[in-house]
């Protein structure tokens, strides 16, 4: 029989996500409303290793659902990689009587977690907290709506510039792997091109479609640019390799950068953490284990790590078609 839930340890890893905070609180809370202790952990799985945490009551958790980043920080430990950090992390955590543990976090922290729980014997559950929304077994990820609207409401302040000095501009967003960012905020903000991970776009079809755009009377464009396209160039030497193609053009280049990670979670982000962090504290209080709450179809669903760690999530290609279309 599964051992009973008295105490729960919660931390926050990887990239931090606008939403990370509302999360927590829906954790300390819910626990508070089911009775059981709560410890936060400072920097992810380095606090765990270092015994670094704090004690966390509904009052701790006050006025933060409203607040970007993580008030427990976060990190990407090496440490917890070796055997020896992974050890000293559940000495720590028996120490402390804590039964179960809650990760928010992606797929860096989803990793650690399944070595942690194969090697010990303590549950572990699951939240998916990054803006990249790369997270197999939900259809959104905390922070993802955030990072949108962030990227959405300076494209429109680049495309004000970029018209009136009728520029082309490329405008790199986060997204390493995936292009969940970069071709929803795409088509949201209207881009011309869109450049993701997951599709290898041959060069010569960018500048044949700007050329189009040109003909076609346009007089300014938005390409967006996910950090991990496949083109083989950054942003700059793509911005280079237009206006060698291109001699009329004289690009400019804006790198979002980690302004997409900050600011005030969306309302669908606060609402998103709050269901989720009150499941993950019911499933363990009713023996579930070794998984992730997600959602999907407006539905709160559980998928175990490990499957979490073997699929993805694909993107929409139905939205690079209609990107296409939108960009005549
Ligand atoms: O949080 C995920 C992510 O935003 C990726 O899209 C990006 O490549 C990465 O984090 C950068 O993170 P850092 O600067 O913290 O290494």
């Amino acid at each position: 029989m599964a051992k009973k839930i008295k105490k729960i340890g919660v931390m926050t890893s990887g990239g931090d996500a606008p939403g990370m905070n509302a999360a927590i609180r829906a954790v300390v809370r819910a626990c508070t409303y089911y009775n059981i202790k709560c410890i936060g952990y400072y920097r992810g799985y380095e606090g765990m290793i270092e015994n670094d945490f704090i004690e966390l009551t509904s009052r701790n958790v006050k006025n933060i659902i409203n607040k970007g980043g993580t008030i427990l920080k976060s990190a990407r430990s090496t440490a917890f990689r070796t055997v020896a950090g992974r050890k000293q992390a559940y000495e720590n955590l028996s120490a402390e009587n804590v039964d179960a543990i809650i990760l928010i976090g992606g797929d860096g922290t989803f990793t650690g977690g399944a070595l942690f729980s194969k090697e010990y014997d303590i549950p572990v559950l699951g939240i998916p907290g990054t803006i990249d929304n790369d997270i197999f077994g939900t259809q959104f990820t905390i922070g993802y709506d955030t990072a949108l609207n962030t990227v959405v409401e300076a494209v429109d302040k680049i495309r004000d510039t970029a018209s009136s000095h009728n520029r082309l501009f490329f405008i790199e967003v986060m997204g390493r792997d995936a292009g969940f960012i970069a071709l929803n905020a795409g088509v949201g903000a209207g881009a011309e091109e869109i450049l993701i991970p997951e599709e290898d776009q041959p060069l010569e079809k960018l500048i044949k479609s700007l050329k189009r755009s040109k003909r076609n009377g346009k007089t300014s464009s938005i390409v967006i640019v996910a950090e991990g396209d496949k083109t083989g160039k950054n942003v700059f030497e793509l911005a280079e390799y237009v206006k060698d193609n291109m001699e009329d053009y004289s690009p400019r280049v804006t790198v979002l950068g980690h302004l997409q990670r900050g600011g005030s979670p969306s309302c669908a982000d606060r609402v998103l953490a709050s269901r989720l962090g009150v499941k993950a504290v019911e499933l363990l209080l009713e023996g579930e284990k070794d998984v992730m709450v997600g959602i999907r179809n407006n539905k709160i669903v559980a998928t175990p790590i490990v499957e979490i760690m073997r699929c993805k999530n694909s993107i929409n290609r139905e939205l690079l078609r209609i990107s296409d279309i939108l960009s005549v």
